[in-house]
């Protein structure tokens, strides 16, 4: 095939370059540089070196900073930024005291705010399951406003890390497996978060994460090794990096593990080369808790001059939590291995962050009591919290239309059951993030639980439901199989909460396997038993394995941890209040031994069309396709592709092509559809993925209402890194698949000609 070299990439890089502001924010970026200048100057190296130093704050107490060497070491300008502090009052101490230094430079606080901040969302991988980007980017305003009302200036988010391994931990906390999909949520939560302006104290700046390639770790062990070709990289793992740079995220922050062999903290090919000089992105760079001292133990920096040299080298600007600059970075200075320029640039970028948030102007700015009062916890962000979960949810199966249970539904006894139903002590509807960090603040007893939401909705409407509490271990005994086995007797449907703890999901959590734990399948039989009606709702922040209940349950609903809401989000889904539109924002495998498995996986030279076929690329004992795959998710409605079409059957190379597919509602209720555009470059210079997500619209119709939905195909979306790390496009036959999943597709073609 002949080679057209289009080198959209530079295009799109340079444009990117010139046309976007420094970052979202009012204030000129011309007078912050001046200031910036005339402050750098009067520092001394230990002043600045102290600017590039981040501590954890008391995280497990919160109280007394007194007490604390934390107060003397900021007394001492030894401090630059402090990380996950819970306790108000202490902020404004602390503040205070950086305050009261020589040249008073303010401290910069951040914090984790992963999924809501006092008002708790959804995971956000339940929340990318929504497809909903507005209401995602709402989301983030909610959390940026609470957490910037509680002093917080810095959000350790979002994490855009793309990830196919469900046994790792922190699948929780990205946007699933697609990079066009991540990349577009992580645009709405850069926005979410930073609105137009980063100078409004209701604004907080983001810090997209973990640059790069964190979600790709061996056997999914998190920390563990990552190694990855150039043109993966580049096409799976960093775009939403990309997109979240281009949408003006102010941070970025080093991943702890290495790539091919470099850890991520001390690479200049991806801090400097990609982000800096490819991208053109301006902003400051942090390292993962202690990742500078950790590359001393992955064995590539001998000590911490080394480490501090090296990372300072690569383009990496603040130190969290390892004190490595502190102990190491003068060390390297005086022997010649950083620069003193080099210094000044990252100190320039801690500077220039806290004037674009205007912390100099008004130290205090975050740390207003009345407004912190008037902000945490409103009423409309318990309405959003709702809405968000009940958005979030994916509807896997219905068999039989068991759902939604409405007035005119075949059942009367209802039982709800299972380690999930109302686990009110053991948090299982927030996550690692609201718990493994300790927050004192986060209050269990604002969670409404599944069982107390549905047993008063479903009861008004007219069932008699029996709440049943047993197995909340997660791990039913015998006795509690007995009392399953009574409960269920006299009831005609039946409602098994199961799924994971909370506390086993998010960092370092990591797990071989993915099914349910403890007795929860045998739960399920007793339920389910002559065959009778019923539904399980599955509560995880990962894909988990359930085959049973694939073949033997009639409905299943995967409700995720979907923080306080959780118990009114799920009544409002199962009652039909709110239908159903979630889609699943990664594969959900049959076992875990599939692992990875993923939609965007290439051809092969034998691919496998049948379980146990000879010599084609699959397993003797397992099916090479999924159970659940990436894009699905039921509605209580049908929905109808038609007149799938493609505005130009020979588009030339450079032209946008335009794909149109119309959608009918065919059922009895309104719904929302989210409408996937996906592609496939037949025959390219390397082998092409078997279908790349490049379009979605979530649309909702009306009973019998049509719509047109138009996709727009840029050159930019037919063009992919080849061997020669070109981005460009290759002429030839492109097959175009639309659908309401990446299974279920009408598909057409087009050649892009020379
Ligand atoms: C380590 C985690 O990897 C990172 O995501 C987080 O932001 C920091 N700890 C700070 O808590």
């Amino acid at each position: 095939m002949k080679k057209i070299s289009a080198p959209f990439f530079l295009l799109f890089s340079l444009a990117f370059f010139f046309a976007h502001p420094l970052f979202s924010q009012k204030t000129s970026v011309k007078e912050i540089d001046r200031r910036v200048e005339e402050l750098l100057a009067k520092m001394t190296l230990d002043e600045k070196i102290g600017q590039l130093n981040q501590v954890p704050g008391d995280i497990s107490t919160g109280t007394d900073v007194a007490k604390d060497d934390l107060l003397s070491q900021i007394k001492a300008g030894k401090i630059g930024s402090v990380l996950s502090h819970t306790n108000f009052d202490n902020k404004i101490v602390m503040q205070r005291a950086a305050v009261g230094t020589r040249l008073g430079i303010p401290l910069i606080f951040g914090f984790d705010v992963i999924h809501g901040y006092k008002t708790i969302f959804p995971i956000p991988l339940a929340q990318a399951a929504s497809w909903d980007m507005a209401m995602i980017e709402n989301i983030e305003r909610i959390a940026a406003e609470e957490a910037g009302a509680d002093g917080q200036n810095w959000a350790f988010a979002p994490m855009v890390d793309i990830a196919r391994d469900p046994r790792w931990g922190r699948v929780m906390e990205g946007a699933g497996e697609d990079p066009f999909l991540g990349s577009r949520v992580a645009e709405a939560r850069v926005r979410g978060f930073q609105g137009d302006d980063l100078g409004k104290n209701t604004t907080l700046a983001t810090c997209v994460k973990h640059y790069a390639g964190y979600g790709f770790a061996e056997g999914g062990r998190d920390y563990n090794t990552v190694d990855m070709s150039e043109q993966r990289l580049r096409e799976i793992v960093l775009p939403p990096f990309q997109a979240a740079a281009k949408a003006g995220s102010a941070t970025f922050m080093n991943a702890f593990n290495t790539l091919n062999g470099v850890p991520a903290s001390m690479s200049k090919h991806l801090v400097t080369d990609i982000l800096r000089n490819e991208w053109g992105w301006k902003g400051l760079v942090v390292s993962d808790w202690n990742s500078f001292g950790e590359t001393i133990v992955h064995g590539a920096a001998s000590d911490d001059a080394d480490a501090s040299a090296k990372c300072l080298s690569a383009g990496s600007d603040m130190d969290m939590a390892g004190g490595t600059f502190l102990r190491g970075l003068k060390k390297a200075l005086e022997s010649g291995r950083v620069t003193q320029a080099q210094i000044d640039n990252a100190v320039r970028r801690v500077l220039r962050l806290k004037f674009m948030l205007g912390l100099f102007d008004d130290p205090f700015r975050y740390l207003d009591p009345k407004r912190r009062e008037a902000t945490l916890e409103k009423p409309e962000y318990r309405l959003a919290a709702r809405e968000a979960a009940a958005k979030s949810m994916v509807l896997l199966k219905n068999d039989g239309g068991i759902l939604p249970l409405t007035p005119e539904s075949p059942f009367k006894n209802i039982t709800i059951i299972g380690p999930y139903a109302d686990s009110r002590d053991h948090k299982d509807y927030m996550s690692f993030w609201t718990l493994g960090i300790g927050n004192p603040d986060y209050d269990t007893t604002k969670i409404v639980t599944p069982a107390m939401s549905l047993k008063s909705t479903l009861e008004e409407m007219g069932f008699q439901v029996t709440v049943t509490e047993i197995c909340l271990d997660a791990a039913c005994n015998e006795k509690d199989l007995s009392v399953a086995m009574k409960a269920t007797t006299s009831s005609d449907l039946v409602i098994v909460c199961v799924g994971e703890r909370g506390i086993d999901c998010g960092e370092s959590r990591s797990i071989s396997d993915i099914s349910l734990k403890g007795n929860q399948e045998t739960l399920l039989r007793i339920a389910a038993r002559g065959n009778k009606p019923t539904l399980m709702v599955l509560f995880n922040s990962r894909p988990l394995v359930f085959p049973w209940a694939d073949e033997n349950v009639q409905s299943i609903l995967v409700a995720w941890q979907s923080g306080y809401e959780t118990g009114n989000a799920l009544a409002d889904v199962v009652t039909g209040k709110v239908n159903p539109s979630g889609k699943l924002p990664i594969t959900f495998p049959r076992s875990v031994g599939q692992v990875p498995l993923y939609y965007n996986h290439l051809n092969t030279g034998r691919p496998q069309s049948q379980m146990g076929q000879m010599w084609t690329s699959g397993y003797l004992d397992a099916p090479s396709t999924p159970a659940y795959p990436f894009g699905y998710g039921l509605s209580y409605t049908t929905f109808s592709y038609s007149n799938l079409t493609v505005s130009k059957s020979q588009p030339k190379m450079g032209e946008t092509v335009e794909v149109s597919v119309n959608v009918t509602n065919r059922g009895n209720v309104a719904g929302e559809e989210v409408v996937q555009l996906y592609i496939h470059d037949v025959a390219a210079d390397i082998a092409r993925p078997v279908k790349e997500l490049k379009g979605f619209e979530k649309i909702k119709l009306n009973p019998a209402e049509s719509r047109t939905v138009t996709f727009k195909l840029t050159p930019e979306e037919l063009s992919y890194w080849n061997a020669d790390l070109k981005f460009k496009a290759d002429p030839g036959k492109f097959k175009v698949f639309v659908g309401g999943n990446s299974r279920d597709v009408k598909e057409a073609e087009f050649e892009l000609m020379p």
